[in-house]
């Protein structure tokens, strides 16, 4: 399936307290960031207390337009277009990628680890048994044995959040070698059911400011940290199917691309004037906006 279209403005927020100032629009061409827009944004800012945010436009042509309001700091130093915001749930979109990159590495010989023992070949179909050998089980035999990472990235191993049942404290393999003693709230495959802890086993590790060891256990599900200006090369690069369009390098496998923005289970079974049901692919959701087919990375931003 093809993405025709990619939400390209992404809002990146910082919920600290309750805004007052002026909108202010650090550069670009003046055509997407007017005072109508401007206003809305400071409105929405206001409704929901949020303290600073970032903007960032791709527009259809090619060109970029950003727009910063309020404060990053308690001192009242301005967001800017390159500001760093914790990605939360957006981080999910940049795993599924990356493991994609692994898969391919692995497939033309540049790993530089080895799989486990009698694994020759890891792709989307891999069973998560022999990739985590001796760890991976849950309380039913049926998924035990046929989970794969679609099955972990697209939410529907039939286990609910129990986010209570980990701690900072915990490792990555701590979590797996639990879930044999989570109960289940559905059978496997039957139903999404969002859950941050199936994305930890196979997480990707990028700094965050918490310590070392939480960060190899949120890594995966929220550990992305990022700006507009960045977030933006990053939604031009899924948009052109994972080629940088300034070297034409291939940096993420197309099939990956594809693979990652497509729906694998349903997300919202019900559609309003605006979106139309929602699929989840692998960290992205898809959905029609107006009729207009897009894939959308959610933002659970903290
Ligand atoms: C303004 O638009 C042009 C294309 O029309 C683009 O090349 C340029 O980068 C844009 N400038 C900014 C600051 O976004
Ligand atoms: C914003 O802050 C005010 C004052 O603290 C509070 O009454 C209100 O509920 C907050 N609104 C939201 C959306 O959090
Ligand atoms: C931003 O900082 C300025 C200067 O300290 C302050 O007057 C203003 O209220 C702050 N705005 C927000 C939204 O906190
Ligand atoms: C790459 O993976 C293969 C298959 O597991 C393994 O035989 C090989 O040693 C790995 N290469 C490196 C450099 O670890
Ligand atoms: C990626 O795959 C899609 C769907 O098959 C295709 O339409 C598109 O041209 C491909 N893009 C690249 C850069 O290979
Ligand atoms: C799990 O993810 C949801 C959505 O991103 C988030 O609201 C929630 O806080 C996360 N839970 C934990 C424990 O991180």
């Amino acid at each position: 399936m093809i993405v025709q279209s990619i939400f390209a403005a992404l809002f990146l927020t910082a919920d600290l307290g309750l805004a007052s100032q002026s909108p202010r629009a650090d550069s670009g061409n003046g055509t997407v960031f007017d005072a109508q827009f401007s206003s809305l944004i400071q409105e929405a800012m206001d409704a929901n207390n949020i303290t600073g945010m970032s903007v960032g436009v791709l527009l259809p042509n090619g060109g970029v337009e950003f727009g910063a309001w309020g404060n990053r700091t308690e001192s009242g130093e301005t967001i800017a277009p390159d500001t760093s915001f914790g990605l939360g749930s957006l981080s999910k979109g940049f795993l599924s990628a990356s493991l994609g990159i692994l898969m391919q590495d692995f497939a033309t010989g540049k790993n530089a680890t080895a799989l486990p023992h009698g694994v020759t070949e890891f792709n989307w179909d891999t069973k998560l048994r022999d990739l985590l050998p001796g760890e991976w089980m849950t309380e039913d035999e049926f998924s035990t044995s046929k989970a794969d990472l679609v099955d972990l990235l697209s939410h529907v191993t039939g286990l609910p959040r129990h986010d209570v049942s980990y701690s900072p404290d915990d490792s990555p393999r701590d979590l797996v070698l639990r879930m044999r003693d989570l109960r289940a709230a559905y059978e496997f495959r039957q139903l999404l059911e969002y859950n941050n802890q199936t994305w930890t086993p196979t997480k990707r590790r990028i700094p965050f400011f918490i310590t070392e060891h939480t960060a190899d256990l949120i890594a995966g599900a929220g550990g992305v940290i990022s700006s507009a200006k960045d977030m933006l090369l990053w939604a031009r690069l899924i948009m052109n199917g994972g080629v940088d369009p300034q070297t034409n390098v291939q940096i993420i496998p197309n099939a990956t691309v594809n693979l990652v923005t497509t729906g694998h289970s349903v997300y919202s079974n019900e559609g309003n004037e605006l979106f139309s049901v929602m699929e989840y692919g692998l960290g992205w959701i898809r959905t029609a906006y107006r009729g207009h087919e897009v894939s959308i990375c959610v933002p659970f931003v903290s």
